[in-house]
């Protein structure tokens, strides 16, 4: 009490918000959400139309430019990524030699890392040539980083990107080789992916996001910027959590596939265990994003003869746990991670790769924020306060 009324008389009113729940950084025009009605829109369009009629390049170019594009900017848009997706030499040398056994988000947030070596940074708030640059070549190679890294951690040699394929089929052929065999199997794996990336695109101020407004604040690069919200996006409590809702599938399955027993120690407090995919700071009804999620995960899985083991474990834990007053009373509901891992999963990605492709899909977000950020003449380097709560004077004794 006492160092809180110090900081209260020397700077006016600080309010104690962990996690910055009730804090607004800042101004956006980016994303609405409203979480108890369980709404999302990108620049005010709706995410159930964009994700019915519209691509993932058109909600990048939606997302950074503001404005839907035409139909003669949407194909330049395109025309230029394809043409930038191949790596620098030095920067194939680089990934190759780098740890085969490491996570593929690391060696992710190196490669965006060093591209501010490989390419000229954009430190200088007023060249605007040099942020559009670097907003191209970013969408252009993650990509072609993302498959490279995850050939190179299994041992398999890189393909190169083919420019006459489009940004997600070709990003599904140089991480897999085309291997589906069936041209009809391959298109609907290209759209599930991109309805993917759709609905990960932007989520306004999550952690990631806030990280890259965090770092870019200090007039850090764009590269920079978006390698700490790759590092961000890393932990388990945010996007780690679509590979952690698998692997708590897998350990549900392999104990016998017991939803309730696993549910009992999600509710012993005692326990640490969380029910991944549930729950989320801002939706406290329904995420708008799951149920596309889930409709799409039916539509894939539907294809097999057998049914999948793990998405009926999945509905199943899902309506138990909805069932049940712990999470109902708490507003825990399944979020954007519950289903996007049986997706992934049934198109062949390991589980380590699941948050390279929420990466691929939050990268418009995390670049939207950075450039609104760069124009705002209100922004100030993001600097928190704290409450001093430790000893108020010692004296060293010796
Ligand atoms: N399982 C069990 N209990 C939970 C869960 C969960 N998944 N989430 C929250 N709770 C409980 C908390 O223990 C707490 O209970 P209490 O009031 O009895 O103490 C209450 O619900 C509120 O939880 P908070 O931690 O305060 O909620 P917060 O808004 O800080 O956390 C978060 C949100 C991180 C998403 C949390 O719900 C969680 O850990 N979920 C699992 C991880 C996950 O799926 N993350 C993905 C988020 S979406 C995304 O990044 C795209």
């Amino acid at each position: 009490a006492f160092e809180a009324k110090t900081l209260l008389a020397q700077a006016g009113m600080v309010t104690l918000d962990p996690g910055f729940a009730n804090t607004a950084a800042c101004q956006s025009r980016i994303t609405y959400i409203d979480g108890e009605a369980g709404i999302l829109r990108y620049r005010g369009y709706p995410i159930q139309e964009l994700a019915e009629r519209s691509s993932f390049l058109e909600v990048a170019y939606l997302l950074i430019h503001g404005e839907l594009p035409g139909p003669g900017e949407l194909k330049d848009f395109s025309e230029q990524l394809r043409a930038n997706a191949a790596l620098p030499a030095e920067m194939r040398t680089m990934i190759d030699a780098l740890p085969r056994d490491g996570h593929p988000m690391v060696l992710l947030g190196t490669a965006v890392n060093t591209m501010a070596a490989f390419y000229a940074d954009t430190a200088d708030p007023g060249d605007s040539a040099q942020v559009d640059r670097a907003t191209m070549l970013l969408l252009a190679q993650l990509p072609t980083v993302a498959a490279r890294i995850y050939r190179h951690t299994i041992g398999e040699e890189p393909l190169e990107p083919d420019h006459s394929l489009g940004y997600v089929e070709d990003f599904l052929r140089m991480t897999f080789g085309g291997r589906n065999g069936s041209a009809e199997l391959d298109r609907l794996y290209a759209r599930a992916m991109d309805l993917l990336l759709i609905l990960h695109a932007d989520h306004e101020q999550n952690c990631s996001t806030a990280t890259v407004r965090v770092v870019g604040s200090s007039q850090a690069g764009l590269y920079g910027s978006v390698a700490s919200g790759i590092n961000a996006l890393f932990g388990p409590l945010h996007g780690g959590a679509n590979q952690a809702v698998l692997e708590m599938l897998e350990e549900i399955r392999d104990a016998g596939g017991d939803v309730d027993t696993y549910l009992s120690k999600v509710k012993d407090k005692e326990s640490g265990t969380r029910l991944m995919g549930f729950g989320h700071r801002v939706y406290k009804n329904f995420d708008p994003r799951s149920k596309e999620i889930k409709e799409l995960a039916a539509e894939i899985l539907d294809r097999q003869d057998q049914p999948d083991e793990l998405f009926e474990l999945a509905l199943r834990l899902e309506g138990r746990a909805l069932a049940d007053s712990y999470f109902t009373d708490r507003k825990l509901y399944p979020n954007v991670d519950f289903y996007s891992g049986v997706i992934y999963r049934e198109m062949g990605f390991p589980t380590s790769m699941f948050t390279v492709l929420f990466a691929l899909g939050r990268l418009p977000g995390w670049i939207a924020h950075w450039r609104e950020q760069r124009l705002d003449p209100a922004a100030r380097i993001a600097r928190p306060r704290q409450l001093y709560v430790g000893p108020t004077q010692r004296s060293y004794a010796g």
